[in-house]
């Protein structure tokens, strides 16, 4: 590379990738051959419109691409309409909102602080100063179980166009059959956003939202779906829906496609339907009840009371007086990365919260099975409890540096 200073930075980022072990549960690994297509001459084509519809000549590969990129999501997801050309995951749901609905109208999504992402109608976004976004919450923090009897309470009183379930930091599967059943009650469309799970639908591990018949999946792509940084929206079978989300992403929202990306969103989903996947993300779920085993024979509070997906969400600061912060920082140093969050009815401020988020899909494609997680939970502890005994800290790191080298980043999955 002659860019030297940016080959040093992406060298120093493989190095610090290989050296520690992520825990971070909304970042993977991808192949090598789907880094290769992303990184492809596919790059340099504008493809403005559809396959078969586009604004611009010489699309005969791109055309080509991009169908098989849809024809495998729908297989990946059982649907008949998929669009993969959103740019990540807040466009795609972006997009889906202005596709179905006006300035004004309302939307229920679950709340912030009980596990919602940024895009569920954060007021800090320009979405929610656009549509009302109302909110359900859980019932019990304890077992996670939502509130679904309120969620019909307000539903009824505020006749929302769309009945969102989907979240950034929830560990429990939702009853999409209540969802349904509230949303026929008062003419709501349902939308999931899977994006922190779709691997682990599309590996059929965890349940699919279109069999209970819900009509709109949005994902990103690179999280336990492994494939790159992207997004993409399902539609289950009503193609006046998919016109208007094809509408609603082009011209609507974004411009041309990035065409290499939407080559490797094809690479990945055909690696995602291989028998290999399915059995990666049984062991996401294996390794993420390990740890959160763990944690409760240690007495550390997870909200939800424990996982039934890749995520563990603990509450350190009530469990061990140690603030969000401070066990990102401490875990940090000796290697292990994840991320503070704030947790349901928090008493402390969002930049330094009572929680940390971790989960199982990047340690899980390096190859670690239940007893490699047990141990990285016990270390995790042992850090925590320790945070300001050095030689403690360096045992620690040196234990985590000889797991990530036992383990090396895989290049290829099937
Ligand atoms: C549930 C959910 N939706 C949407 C997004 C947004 O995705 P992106 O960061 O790719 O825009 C995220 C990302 O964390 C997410 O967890």
């Amino acid at each position: 590379m002659k860019d030297k200073l940016i080959e040093k930075l992406i060298k120093a980022e493989e190095k610090r990738q290989a050296e520690g072990l992520e825990l971070i549960p909304s970042e993977n690994y991808v192949s090598e051959d789907v880094l290769k297509a992303n990184g492809s001459v596919f790059t340099n084509k504008y493809s403005e419109g559809y396959p078969g519809k586009r604004y611009y000549g010489g699309q005969e590969n791109t055309d080509a691409v991009e169908r098989l990129a849809i024809e495998r999501a729908c297989k990946l997801f059982n649907c008949k309409f998929a669009n993969v050309q959103p740019l990540s995951g807040a466009p795609a749901n972006v997009a889906t909102y202005f596709a179905l609905m006006e300035p004004g109208d309302t939307i229920m999504g679950m709340d912030l602080s009980h596990g919602g992402h940024l895009t569920h109608g954060s007021p800090v976004t320009y979405i929610s100063k656009i549509f009302k976004f109302i909110r359900y919450k859980m019932k019990n923090i304890e077992t996670g179980e939502i509130d679904y009897d309120d969620m019909l309470k307000v539903a009824m009183k505020e006749k929302p166009k769309i009945i969102l379930a989907g979240f950034s930091a929830y560990s429990r599967e939702l009853d999409y059959k209540k969802f349904i059943k509230i949303a026929h009650k008062v003419g709501a469309i349902t939308m999931a956003d899977m994006a922190h799970i779709a691997g682990l639908i599309a590996g059929k591990a965890v349940r699919n939202p279109f069999t209970d018949g819900f009509d709109i999946i949005t994902t990103t792509t690179h999280k336990t779906l492994r494939g790159p940084r992207g997004g993409m929206i399902l539609i289950r079978d009503n193609e006046e829906i998919a016109k208007k989300i094809d509408k609603s992403i082009f011209p609507g929202l974004q411009g041309g496609p990035h065409m290499n990306n939407i080559a490797a969103k094809a690479v990945a989903f055909g690696e995602a339907l291989t028998p290999a996947f399915k059995k990666y993300t049984k062991q996401i779920l294996k390794n993420a009840k390990v740890m959160a085993e763990v944690f409760r024979k240690n007495k550390i509070r997870m909200i939800g009371g424990g996982t039934d997906n890749h995520l563990i969400l603990a509450d350190v600061y009530g469990s061990l007086g140690v603030t969000g912060k401070e066990a990102q920082d401490v875990l940090d140093e000796v290697g292990i990365t994840l991320n503070k969050n704030m947790i349901a009815e928090d008493p402390r401020k969002p930049m330094d919260p009572s929680g940390i988020r971790f989960g199982t899909p990047a340690i899980t494609t390096r190859g670690f099975k239940e007893k490699e997680c047990r141990r990285v939970a016990e270390l995790m502890i042992l850090v925590l409890k320790n945070k300001n005994n050095k030689k403690i800290k360096e045992s620690a790191h040196k234990k985590i540096k000889a797991l990530a080298k036992k383990f090396p980043i895989p290049k290829k999955f099937v």
